[in-house]
């Protein structure tokens, strides 16, 4: 059989967008205000992203990449175990570009497995049952656009193949620290015993080297998080006047934690759907985003604390990015 599988399951639409409103409505109301990073990827700051990964500062994807292309034969052994059919899950598979390393070995030595590809974006999931077919043949894949939780209930319902799930490109580090460990205990309770988990981390290093992925000097760090506010304007019928917010990146190298902020430039009011009012001080600002740092010893502990044990670490050359495989236990 050498035709590929496709199917879609897709979220509704206009729940996806009053969510999207209640969500930017919270934050804006919330002290301090803050936005979700989720809310970053729309076509636009897919692209804005895309062009991210391939500037000179931002490192993790290709330290990544690295370890995906050197290592790949090792990881997917891992992956395969003893030999029995899976699903391989994938949470937030962007373009899947760095999956599509493990796909191709995978295929190679004939494993009997799913590919499901879970995103919130419904472009991208779009994307990858397009061109996957194409750059994989025989490759079954199931996209799954929505939340990656609510997918995962759906992967379980799908099939009883065991589960191994990536979570790629540091996407970990994009909660703070008390609840990236919710969050793997969570994705602990939506897996069964001897599933696995392989979790890309990005690690603690030096501090400017951090700070500076997130000022690249292109200033497409600053577009992509101020495309969150031209988003609400086009989905939501917003007024942000976006010349009025600044880009402000920081990293604490004592906690690891990255952090980007919107500063309002001046006192301004911004109208959402033309009936709610927010109201910015100058020098106001919006917590957009963490971007969290580990060390190794904190990923093995994080493994631990949500019923995981560490079987593998993969560095790249540099020991600035691990992809670390974990079995529920
Ligand atoms: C896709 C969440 C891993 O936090 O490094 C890149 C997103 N934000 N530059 C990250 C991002 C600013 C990225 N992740």
């Amino acid at each position: 059989m050498n035709t590929a599988t496709i199917q879609t399951v897709t979220n509704n639409p206009a729940n996806i967008t009053e969510q999207f409103y209640a969500d930017v409505i919270k934050g804006l109301h919330s002290t301090p205000k803050q936005l979700s990073s989720k809310y970053f990827y729309d076509a636009v700051g897919d692209k804005l992203f895309q062009d991210l990964m391939n500037c000179d500062e931002y490192y993790p994807t290709n330290c990544e990449l690295e370890i995906f292309t050197e290592q790949t034969a090792e990881i997917c052994q891992a992956l395969m175990s003893n030999g029995d059919a899976f699903d391989l899950i994938e949470l937030g598979a962007g373009d899947a570009m760095k999956s599509t390393y493990l796909l191709k070995y995978l295929l190679e030595q004939k494993a009997d497995f799913h590919y499901l590809p879970i995103d919130i974006s419904d472009n991208v999931i779009n994307y990858l049952n397009m061109t996957l077919p194409v750059t994989l043949p025989g490759l079954q894949v199931t996209g799954l656009n929505g939340d990656y939780f609510d997918m995962l209930k759906k992967a379980a319902s799908l099939s009883k193949r065991r589960k191994v799930v990536l979570f790629l490109g540091s996407n970990v580090g994009n909660m703070p620290v008390s609840d990236a460990e919710e969050f793997c205990k969570q994705l602990r309770n939506h897996l069964s015993s001897g599933d696995m988990l392989l979790v890309g981390i990005d690690l603690k290093k030096n501090p400017k080297t951090v700070l500076a992925a997130y000022n690249d000097k292109d200033g497409i760090t600053k577009r992509f998080n101020l495309n969150l506010l031209d988003r609400i304007n086009r989905e939501l019928g917003a007024d942000f006047n976006v010349a009025k917010f600044e880009h402000y990146p920081t990293y604490d190298p004592e906690t690891g934690a990255c952090k980007s902020y919107l500063i309002s430039l001046d006192d301004q009011q911004v109208k959402i759907r033309g009936k709610e009012t927010i109201g910015f001080a100058k020098d106001e600002y919006i917590y957009m985003e963490i971007s969290q740092k580990y060390n190794v010893i904190q990923t093995n502990q994080m493994a631990a604390g949500a019923g995981f044990k560490p079987l593998n670490i993969f560095f790249d050359t540099k020991k600035w990015f691990i992809d670390a495989i974990w079995l529920a236990e």
